[in-house]
């Protein structure tokens, strides 16, 4: 019997690199039933090959998904391209240690994607990922609103499961926002965290305390196992919802930013709308003059080190 031939287009996203991050978030989409078409690209064409073997013989307890191991011309039809491509941190390495190594790997990724997509979306999370963010971008040519890094998402969740805990309420009735970099110049929005519309009732040293967790995670889980991997893919999971169901969701993605708070010509994670086009609006929030040279100072150790590359 035929499959129903269908005209409708199938939705497609390509995952290249499918290491600890790619794999995972890979099989985080296909848990969770998010796409028609999911294509595996590594250098390493075994693991694409036996990662697509793996998860097919799943699609019985989870639905039909076609999945493949695929090369670039399969980026053709892909509404979404998640690069997790690339060097991840060592014990005692910093992201920013990643950027020569990784801008290297994605000089070719992001020729090879071009040459067979112009309109789909492109969503990083390679680190030094807003950096990263940014060199696709400007690599690419493409608008800024389809060049997206998973920027403070991540860090976010982080921030808000920590506050969660200490006040036991639940993690999604915590509102609260780290933005800037992805990393260790990270900061976090106090002047709006709040449940309920309420001011958190936390003391200085509890604040220090969770902000500090929260920045320094990736250390820890890095010690302890050698990668993280479940809380990124959940968090691409996340943003490729919002596109491919044009939610309009608020996101502390990785996106451009021009004259924000004065800020201009750099990617940082801060409040986004997301929605089928990638990165519809940014979200302009009021902070405070703390918070804002905070941001400042972030945004100054990225500009520094895009100078550092040749795009
Ligand atoms: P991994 O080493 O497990 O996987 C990397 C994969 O990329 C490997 O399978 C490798 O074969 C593949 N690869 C390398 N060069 C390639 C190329 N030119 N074309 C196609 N595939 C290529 O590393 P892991 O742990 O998956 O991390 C991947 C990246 O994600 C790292 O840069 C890491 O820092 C970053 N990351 C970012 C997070 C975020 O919040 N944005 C969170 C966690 C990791
Ligand atoms: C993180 C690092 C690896 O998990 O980017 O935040």
């Amino acid at each position: 019997m035929r499959r129903g031939a269908g005209t409708l287009k199938k939705t497609r996203i390509v995952v290249i690199g499918v290491g600890a991050v790619g794999s995972t978030t890979a099989y985080t989409l296909l848990l969770r039933g998010r796409m028609d078409e999911l294509v595996l690209i590594d250098a390493n064409r075994d693991k694409a090959v036996g990662d697509a073997l793996d998860m097919n013989h799943g699609l019985p307890f989870v639905g039909q998904t076609k999945v493949w191991a695929g090369t670039y011309e399969d980026c053709a039809t892909a509404d979404i391209v998640i690069i997790t491509a690339g060097a991840a941190q060592r014990q005692g390495e910093s992201r920013i240690d990643l950027l020569k190594r990784n801008v290297g790997i994605f000089e070719s990724i992001i020729d090879e994607v071009l040459k067979y997509n112009d309109h789909g979306i492109l969503l990083i999370a390679s680190n030094p990922v807003d950096i990263m963010s940014y060199f696709s971008w400007k690599k690419s040519g493409w608008p800024t609103n389809r060049v997206i890094g998973s920027g403070t998402l991540l860090d976010s969740a982080r921030f808000r499961y920590l506050i969660g805990e200490k006040l036991q309420i639940d993690s999604r009735s915590v509102h609260a926002h780290i933005v800037g970099e992805h990393g260790d110049s990270e900061l976090p929005l106090w002047s709006l965290a709040n449940i309920a519309g309420t001011e958190l009732q936390l003391d200085e040293e509890a604040k220090q305390e969770i902000f500090t967790n929260t920045r320094d995670a990736a250390y820890q889980i890095i010690n302890a196992k050698g990668a993280t991997f479940y809380a990124i893919a959940l968090a691409l999971d996340r943003i490729c919802t919002a596109i491919l169901r044009n939610e309009s969701a608020v996101m502390n993605v990785s996106t451009l930013l021009k004259d924000y708070h004065g800020i201009s010509d750099v990617y940082l994670g801060v409040p986004c709308i997301v929605d089928r086009q990638g990165v519809r609006e940014v979200m302009q929030i009021a902070i405070t003059d703390e918070e804002k040279a905070l941001l400042h100072k972030s945004a100054d150790k990225l500009k520094d080190l895009i100078k550092s590359i040749s795009i």
